[in-house]
């Protein structure tokens, strides 16, 4: 059974994250659900980063389908190329928008969202969902947010 987590509120970005990581690690631990897995994975990065939303975008017949997340109510689906979620499909690349109204066709799930990240999950060469997260900051993501949240996707590996 999962325990609470143990929030870091003082230390760098890149502490909190080295913190969080081995919780994550832990709560995923001999559990094969990829859903009940994605579904910690966000609970975990919302409460340690209160970040405006987080969640997973999945692949399912050639579209991004809404999957686990936390955070208000949010668009189900985007085409490939579509979007900070689906640019960052069609280009196999992490996308990280300082500013979402500068990114040709941002979708607006919510007016609140000034910045987004948004990793590709791989499965050896295919990419099978996106992570992403919206802030309700401008240039709130960096690459140290890209690092660690790439180290905690490829979690999902084992
Ligand atoms: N802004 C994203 C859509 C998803 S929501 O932000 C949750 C995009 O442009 O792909």
């Amino acid at each position: 059974m999962a325990d609470d987590l143990t929030i870091t509120k003082t230390g760098t970005k890149k502490e909190q994250y080295q913190s969080l990581i081995p919780q994550i690690e832990a709560l995923m631990y001999g559990e094969a659900d990829q859903i009940a897995n994605l579904a910690n994975m966000c609970a975990a990065l919302k409460e340690q980063f209160k970040w405006f939303w987080v969640g997973f975008y999945l692949v399912k017949n050639d579209e991004l389908v809404l999957g686990p997340f936390q955070g208000p109510v949010a668009c189900t689906r985007i085409k490939k190329g579509k979007g900070v979620c689906g640019a960052s499909w069609a280009q196999q690349e992490i996308l990280i928008v300082p500013d979402v109204d500068a990114f040709p066709g941002h979708i607006a799930c919510a007016s609140a969202s000034k910045s987004e990240i948004v990793l590709p999950i791989f499965q050896g060469d295919t990419i099978i969902g996106v992570l992403d997260v919206d802030s309700e900051y401008l240039s709130h993501f960096d690459d140290v947010d890209a690092i660690y949240l790439n180290k905690i996707i490829k979690l999902l590996d084992v």
